[in-house]
């Protein structure tokens, strides 16, 4: 049986939201617009035509969400602060209103014992820097670095716990390459100039929360799969070896010091080329305390030489027949466990929290209860596989669940239901999930 004991009495246990996703009241008291406010008002971009204007209103609610954290039993509680909130404009004028909610956010917290994580950008840039060309124009710099500037010295005295930036592969893939996600940006030269200005802001946001809060401790976060070959052929492996590259290693390695990862690929040649990547090689490099990994399934690919530049293909888990979540990603938790080990063996990474990890299914409120064993089962063997990595001494310190509450899951709209708590959009009632039971009976005695 899982016991949270197991895990030493200092593991933190934590859940994780994003402003965007759920705090609504996207256009009032000062907040000026993110890409996401008006990429959802794009034709055909989000599900159902939804958008983040309202989510889960927690500008209003956030003093009855954070009791609900609490009776959970969690001990931290990571959330994100809107860049457009606090600088409308995403530079100079400055929003009080907007500081001032994240102040009461952090002492609501710290009044229910709580410990605050910051995430600084959660992918919703101000619209005003995006056109300014957003993350593709190196100007985002010197505007990210004023923004994690502000929050340093607003909140710094209060914070101690800071994540920079939240998957930096997972915008500048979805944002500026494919076109999926804000600011729907599509090409490869759009992905590679964001990808070096993200490289740069996530260790220079780093060094300006060393120099401005004292005993700050200081990580990032990054999404990762475990990637497996569809079969043994080189042309597999080879397949595998480009996803990997850029899935797990693009941006953690430059914050190691070690540069982007080329893999021998001329695509990524070309790239280091054409911008000179090792002339920043120095300022993409920090000394994190921690690393945030967040992982929700592993890919299975294969070679195909139609898909252009990667020519790699992902054999879908439906396709093969494998236990999926309703986002279809592949519920597999020796992925996880064999990810974990892959990041951990990197010398220089001090310490790993997995910042997120959890799953969307069906759920239906039926006579005010939501039945989601399917959760449960899949926290149970997420968790215990976790537990092997750290039983076999890799030094994960902490764990966070995806999510609080049903929210606004960026392309998907509201149809991906990924909370511990149940969340109706009509009336904003929330509702335990038997999973947020579980959660609570599994942490009651630590
Ligand atoms: C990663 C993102 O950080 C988060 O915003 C998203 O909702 C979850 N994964 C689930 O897709």
């Amino acid at each position: 049986m899982l016991n949270a004991k197991d895990f030493g009495s200092d593991f933190l246990w934590g859940i994780a939201v994003a402003a965007t996703q759920i705090e609504g009241a996207a256009d009032s008291y000062g907040k000026g617009l993110s890409i996401w406010d008006t990429f959802s008002k794009r034709n055909g971009k989000i599900k159902k035509g939804a958008n983040p204007k309202i989510a889960c209103d927690f500008y209003h609610h956030y003093q009855s969400d954070i009791a609900l954290v609490k009776t959970l039993g969690f001990k931290v509680f990571r959330f994100s602060i809107s860049w457009a909130r606090v600088l409308p404009f995403g530079r100079g004028e400055i929003n009080q209103e907007g500081l001032d909610f994240y102040h009461r956010v952090i002492d609501e917290c710290l009044k229910n014992d709580l410990i605050p994580y910051i995430t600084l950008y959660h992918w919703d840039l101000p619209e005003e820097l995006s056109k300014n060309g957003g993350w593709t124009s190196y100007s985002i710099n010197t505007d990210f670095n004023e923004f994690v500037s502000l929050c340093a010295k607003t909140y710094g005295n209060k914070v101690k716990n800071w994540i920079v930036i939240n998957e930096p592969f997972g915008f500048t893939s979805l944002g500026y390459m494919l076109g999926i996600h804000a600011p729907g940006e599509t090409g490869l030269a759009n992905f590679f100039d964001a990808a070096l200005h993200t490289a740069i802001a996530q260790a220079d946001g780093g060094r300006i929360l060393r120099a401005e809060v004292q005993n700050a401790k200081i990580g990032t976060t990054f999404s990762c799969s475990e990637i497996i070959p569809y079969t043994q052929s080189d042309a597999d492996l080879l397949a595998a070896n480009r996803v990997d590259c850029l899935m797990n290693r693009f941006f953690v390695e430059p914050a190691l010091g070690m540069g982007f990862p080329t893999a021998n690929w001329d695509v990524l040649e070309k790239f280091a080329i054409s911008h000179s990547t090792w002339r920043h090689q120095e300022r993409m490099t920090l000394d994190f305390d921690y690393i945030g990994l967040q992982n929700y399934f592993p890919l299975t690919v294969k070679f195909n030489a139609f898909i252009p530049v990667i020519q790699a293909w992902e054999v879908k888990a439906k396709s093969r027949k494998k236990p999926h979540t309703k986002m279809g990603w592949e519920i597999n938790a020796d992925s996880f466990y064999n990810i974990i080990k892959q990041f951990a063996a990197y010398p220089n990474i001090k310490e790993l929290m997995i910042t997120e990890n959890g799953a969307a299914f069906n759920d239906k409120l039926i006579d005010g209860k939501v039945n989601d064993n399917e959760r449960i089962a899949y926290f149970e063997i997420y968790l215990s596989a976790m537990l092997k990595a750290k039983n076999e001494g890799v030094n994960i310190t902490g764990y966070m669940a995806w999510t609080l509450m049903d929210n606004f899951e960026w392309a998907e709209g509201y149809e991906a239901r990924f909370g511990l708590v149940y969340n109706d959009f009509k009336t904003q009632q929330r509702t335990i999930k038997k999973s947020g039971y579980w959660w609570q009976e599994f942490l009651k005695e630590i």
